[in-house]
Parts: C-alpha cells; structure tokens; sequence
C-alpha cells in the first residue's frame, strides 16, 4: 500500500476561520456581478458553504460603464436583508474623478479608511494615476489595489508593483487567480507576488456562481498554504 501524500490544499478547508471577503460582486442589477436578490441570495449560501462567514459589497464604480454612486450601492445593499453581507463599499476604477469624489465626501470606504482601486485589465494606467494615489494618500484614505497579479500587461516588469508598494499600496490577491481561473500568466504572476510577500489581504471577486464553483472544486499547491492563512487572518482587520 501505497502512502499519498496531500500536495495540494482547498479553500474551503482554510475558510473555516472567520474570514471575512473584502472584494465581491454580490450586490444585485448594479455591475457585472449577480443580476437579482435570488441569484444574490444564491450565492451567499454557496459562499457559506465554502465556509465564509462574511462579505463586504464591493460593486465595480466605473465612469462611463458602472456609474455607481453611494446612493445607487446602499440601494442594493438595502435590498439584501441577509446578514451574510454586513457592509458596502466599492471597488474604484483608478482615475481622477476620485479626487472629485473624495472632495464631495462621496467615496464609500472599508474599514479604516480603506480604499480598493482597480486599474484596466488591458492596458497600465495613465502616469497620472500616481498624482491622484498622492492626493489621495494626503486625504488619509487608505489604498488597496485589487487583484495586482491581473495587470499582466506587467508580468516582465516587477518594478512596476515594487513601486505601488514602495508607494504603500497594500494588495489584495483574488482567491481564483491562484487557481489557474483567469489563465496561466496571471496564476504565475500571483505565485510570483505571493512568494514574495507582496500581498497583504484576500478577496474572492466573485461575480457569478461560476466563479464560486469552479473555487470549490479547484486546489492550490500546498507550498503556500501558511501565505495564504497570513492573508485570511490579515482580513480580520475589517470585521466590524
Ligand atoms: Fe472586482
């Protein structure tokens, strides 16, 4: 007989602490993330069955193509009257309409002033998305770029995210990328920045059922089993 040894690890086994996701796309009609209260409510007991205990809403606002506001997200947050989804904020299209936002008191934050940004899968930034993080930054917002292992446009230049940490950007790795979801390039990228501690906190990013499956039945390499506790117990943070 034989001995196997278990080389690979499942999320679900590691959720069944208090983790608390900190990126998703669970609030219903208002971004490319769930469609109904139903399909919402869905997904919040998929999500408790992987063991989630909790989520903050984090649906995209995107000039010109998810114009979300704070009035239009704490609408569907107030349509979801499962407990499972205890706050809202936003994930924020990097740009400098957030500079606009931030003067009119309109940015809806996480926990002690976090702000999660995301810039364009397809292409870097503008330079002057530094100016607006500095700006921000002065404003004692908090950021946290999501899902930095997906601007693979940045793959053979590492400098490019030595430099938003140096900025102090914290980073939040996206549970599917380590699972090969959004391809190859991007699961070595997040490999990459895991095995060199560049991440600081863990989001699901979960905008379908799909997505939710596929991390139940997939498994990462147990190597980085202890990195990834580090993250879940670095979410605590945002527990109210
Ligand atoms: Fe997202």
């Amino acid at each position: 007989m034989f001995w196997i040894s278990k080389k690979t690890v499942f999320f679900a086994d590691l959720f069944n602490t208090n983790f608390i996701d900190i990126h998703n796309h669970l609030l219903p009609g208002i971004d490319d993330g769930s469609k109904s209260i139903e399909y919402t409510n869905r997904m919040i007991e998929a999500m408790q069955n992987l063991g989630i205990k909790s989520a903050i809403a984090t649906p995209h606002t995107f000039p010109g193509l998810w114009n979300n506001t704070k009035e239009s997200i704490a609408n569907a947050f107030a349509s979801i009257t499962n407990p499972f989804i205890q706050n809202y904020s936003s994930e924020y299209f990097a740009d400098s309409y957030l500079l606009d936002l931030a003067n009119d008191n309109q940015l809806i934050t996480l926990p002690d002033n976090h702000l999660l940004v995301e810039f364009s899968l397809f292409s870097p930034p503008v330079d002057g998305v530094m100016d607006v993080f500095f700006n921000l930054k002065l404003k004692d917002f908090n950021l946290i770029l999501a899902h930095p292992e997906r601007y693979t446009y940045w793959e053979k230049n590492i400098s490019f995210f030595e430099n938003l940490k140096a900025f102090d950007l914290s980073f939040q790795l996206n549970a599917l990328s380590l699972l090969g979801y959004y391809g190859e390039d991007c699961k070595k990228l997040a490999e990459f920045l895991l095995q060199n501690d560049f991440y600081d906190f863990l989001g699901t990013d979960f905008h379908s059922m799909r997505q939710i499956d596929f991390l139940k039945n997939a498994s990462f390499p147990k190597k980085f089993e202890n990195k990834i506790e580090i993250l879940i117990e670095s979410n605590l943070k945002f527990q109210p």
